[in-house]
């Protein structure tokens, strides 16, 4: 899946060239203004009480920022930071072992949070609420709970599905930052800092091409820059242009829009093969030679989310921006035709 250009995970090489990128700061980072005001606020005035800010839950898209401003909490409120993840947590005893080793104040990320075990989420409620956890020695009838105190800590927790997390786990947190997706403006941003953090000139249209075809998300941007960067440079002057980034991208496969091989030949499937729907998802993936788990999770989020493609009880439907995304003219009865207040285009 981290194979696709297109897509919003990162795999492990690729989340290590990303860290020179990483905005830094508040100052730093772009877009995300109303959680990045709220989060100012929070950690600003815990700054002035001398006391750690109330625990933090970021939820979003994956690639939309939330590794950053877990890291940009720990940088603001100058200390420690922890990082572990949902998944690596698999015994309450791996979560006391880390809740135990921190330091007065600092700041423990816990990533995927929703992907904790059980037992150890319900460890991390007591040291979220009383900063203390029983630790459990021995077993059976035998067994004794022994209260340690922890120092006074505050839990970043990071997770792309926040409708997974428990109502307990949720309510403890005092603050809770869902993430956006980015505006091309945005995007054109990151990209041309991103450009001057790795040295590649780029001119205005350059980030604007780069940017338009990033899928809201600064993880593609990046990546994008990165592709588009080579093409300039193995095959012109090493500029990044609104040319060279179209031909580059042509390369490999990703338009105007953001939408790679296998999203158009989705849409291609619906429309050309099936009349613009609506058709079943296991039809649909056969048509384009895909497992149906990859059509649902990895094309059509993004393609709803564009208004290409609709659900109905029947089956998948091709929209009236799909017929003409891809050059044709819709029927008179497509999704998105008529005017009217629920339609899925203007
Ligand atoms: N607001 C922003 N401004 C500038 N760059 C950003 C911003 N948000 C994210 N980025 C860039 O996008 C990359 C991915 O961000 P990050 O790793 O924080 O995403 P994530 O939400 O943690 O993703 P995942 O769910 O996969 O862990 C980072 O390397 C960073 O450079
Ligand atoms: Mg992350």
């Amino acid at each position: 899946m981290s194979e696709s250009l297109t897509s919003a995970y990162a795999s492990p090489e690729e989340r290590e060239a990303e860290a020179s990128v990483r905005p830094r700061s508040l100052d730093e980072l772009v877009g995300q203004d109303r959680v990045r005001e709220q989060l100012e606020l929070l950690l600003h005035s815990a700054l002035r009480r001398g006391a750690p800010p109330d625990h933090i839950l970021l939820s979003g898209s994956p690639g939309l920022g939330k590794t950053t401003m877990a890291m940009i909490v720990a940088g603001e409120l100058g200390v420690g930071l922890r990082i572990t993840s949902g998944p690596a947590i698999e015994r309450a005893g791996d979560l006391a072992a880390v809740l135990t080793s921190i330091g007065p104040g600092d700041v423990l990320f816990i990533d995927e949070i929703h992907r904790m075990a059980r037992p150890a989420e319900e460890l991390l409620y007591s040291a979220m609420e009383d900063f203390r956890v029983d630790v459990v020695v021995g077993k059976g009838p035998g067994a004794t709970a022994i209260p340690i105190d922890l120092e006074p800590f505050t839990l970043v927790g990071a997770t792309t599905r926040a409708g997974l997390l428990t109502g307990p786990m949720r309510d403890r947190f005092g603050f809770v930052g869902h993430l956006e997706f980015y505006e091309p403006a945005e995007l054109e941003r990151i990209v041309r800092r991103s450009a001057r953090i790795l040295g590649v000139p780029i001119t205005d249209d350059g980030a604007a091409e780069v940017a338009g075809r990033s899928r809201g998300t600064p993880r593609i941007a990046n990546r994008l820059l990165r592709r588009v960067r080579d093409y300039a440079e193995v095959r012109a002057d090493g500029v990044v242009t609104g040319d060279a980034a179209r031909a580059a991208l042509r390369v490999y496969d990703v338009d105007e829009r953001g939408l790679d091989r296998l999203d158009r030949a989705v849409l291609k499937a619906l429309v050309e093969s099936f009349g613009g729907g609506p058709v079943g998802l296991s039809t649909l993936a056969v048509a384009v030679g895909e497992q149906p788990d990859t059509v649902e999770e990895v094309c059509e989020p993004f393609l709803l989310r564009e208004g290409l493609l609709a659900r109905t009880p029947r089956g998948r439907v091709a929209t009236a921006g799909a017929w003409r995304h891809l050059g044709k003219t819709p029927p008179p009865g497509a999704v998105g035709t008529t005017p009217d207040l629920f339609s899925v285009e203007p």
